[in-house]
């Protein structure tokens, strides 16, 4: 029996896990969870799961959920417990699926705790690749992607990198592929949040409407495989059925597919080694026809390019480039700024700052905060 600690319980990624663990009462026990406010839904979860904790990190709502509830569920409030629960000596597995730079200490603390992180907060490889890494190796953590792209990799490169000629991460195009530019002034949130093929959380489906996540992917992938943006490409695949693929020196491609559900990710993350069953449908080709790839419009899509230009700078462009896009995609969904004007905010806060070395958490954590100041004085 594995005990599990879901970081960001009640979102997206955390309802996939909470469906895949219920499959499977014999192996894995939930033991902690996390939220920030919503503390209505975390006290249905502690009423069906009986978790040793349950953290909000926003207080007052640590509060509400102390006044609800009425089991031996220990009540934690606070970011900095968040560590407490992903380092507990009691820990097997912790689910890293907080949105944002938000999720990056607590998923830092896990692999200094040698626990088998799966990583869906690609925020934390973005903003601490090196450190990150490092930490995860020195102290013998395992780290699963909980990416769909990532896991697909992953799975693709079980028999090693031998013969590596390239990486290409698919890309949906969200849900304004064939949407000309014009008519992306006027997108609203929920129009930006109405992805084709994936349910996600609000912050995720903006950055897939703009293919910033496919940047921050890219980015992700490359601390995770250890390549360089050379070796890593984008093709936009609106089905979402062919989740990346790796290209070989002689002329072999190899691909994973599947539906999109990150159910499969998950039981795949939860289970490395072995597979277990997810709950999600089989995948039938002849009901997919026809799977189509084309190469992405970086002019249309200029989030891309700003996260390629970001990973060649190196160095706090990367940390800069996340900052600016958590500023510009909250200033977004609060109708503060036009959904083409998300790209122009990354780009100037990228002008604006110098590209420096960071190699501390210290000067990451200064980095994040200069460039979100560049980026709300921009708005
Ligand atoms: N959704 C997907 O299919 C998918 C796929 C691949 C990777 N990911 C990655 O997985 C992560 C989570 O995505 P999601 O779609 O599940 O997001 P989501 O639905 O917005 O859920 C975010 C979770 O993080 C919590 N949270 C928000 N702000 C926080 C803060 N400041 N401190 C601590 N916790 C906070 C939320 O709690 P409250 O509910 O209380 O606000 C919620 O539990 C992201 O990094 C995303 O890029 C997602």
């Amino acid at each position: 029996m594995k005990n599990i600690v879901i970081l960001g319980a009640t979102g997206s990624i955390g309802k996939s896990t909470l469906a895949v663990v219920d499959l499977h009462p014999d192996k894995f026990n939930i033991f902690a969870l996390s939220a920030h406010t919503n503390w209505q839904k975390m006290l249905k979860l502690c009423q069906k799961y009986q978790p040793d904790f349950a953290l909000m990190t926003n207080k007052d709502a640590a509060l509400k959920l102390q006044n609800a509830l009425d089991n031996n569920t220990q009540v934690l409030a606070g970011s900095k417990n968040l560590n407490e629960i992903a380092s507990h000596p009691q820990t097997d597995f912790v689910m890293a699926a907080i949105v944002g730079a938000a999720g990056m200490a607590s998923t830092l603390t896990a692999a200094k705790a040698g626990k088998r992180i799966l990583l869906a907060n690609k925020e934390s490889l973005v903003l601490a690749g090196d450190i990150f890494i490092n930490t995860v190796q020195e102290n013998n953590a395992e780290l699963i992607p909980v990416d769909s792209e990532h896991s697909a990799i992953f799975q693709c490169l079980q028999s090693g990198k031998s013969g590596l000629r390239k990486i290409e991460l698919t890309a949906s195009g969200g849900p304004f592929l064939h949407t000309p530019i014009k008519a992306l002034k006027t997108i609203t949130p929920d129009a930006a949040c109405a992805h084709p093929n994936w349910s996600m959380g609000r912050k995720i489906s903006v950055d897939s409407a703009t293919l910033m996540n496919k940047g921050l992917e890219v980015i992700e992938a490359h601390y995770l495989f250890a390549l360089n943006a050379e070796q890593i490409s984008v093709v936009v695949h609106p089905q979402s059925i062919v989740h990346s693929c790796i290209h070989y020196t002689d002329g072999s491609t190899l691909s994973q597919l599947g539906n999109p559900d990150m159910r499969s990710v998950i039981a795949y993350a939860l289970a490395y080694p072995k597979r277990i069953y997810s709950g999600v449908a089989p995948l039938d080709l002849s009901q997919n026809s026809p799977l189509e790839f084309y190469p992405p419009d970086l002019d249309k899509f200029a989030c891309l390019r700003s996260a390629f230009a970001a990973l060649k700078q190196g160095g706090n462009a990367m940390g800069a480039l996340n900052a600016a896009n958590e500023i510009a995609v909250e200033a977004f969904l609060n109708h503060k700024i036009k959904f083409l004007e998300i790209a122009k905010v990354i780009e100037k806060t990228l002008e604006k700052i110098d590209n420096v070395k960071v190699d501390t958490l210290e000067a990451i954590l200064d980095n994040d905060k200069n460039a979100r100041q560049i980026a709300t004085q921009l708005l």
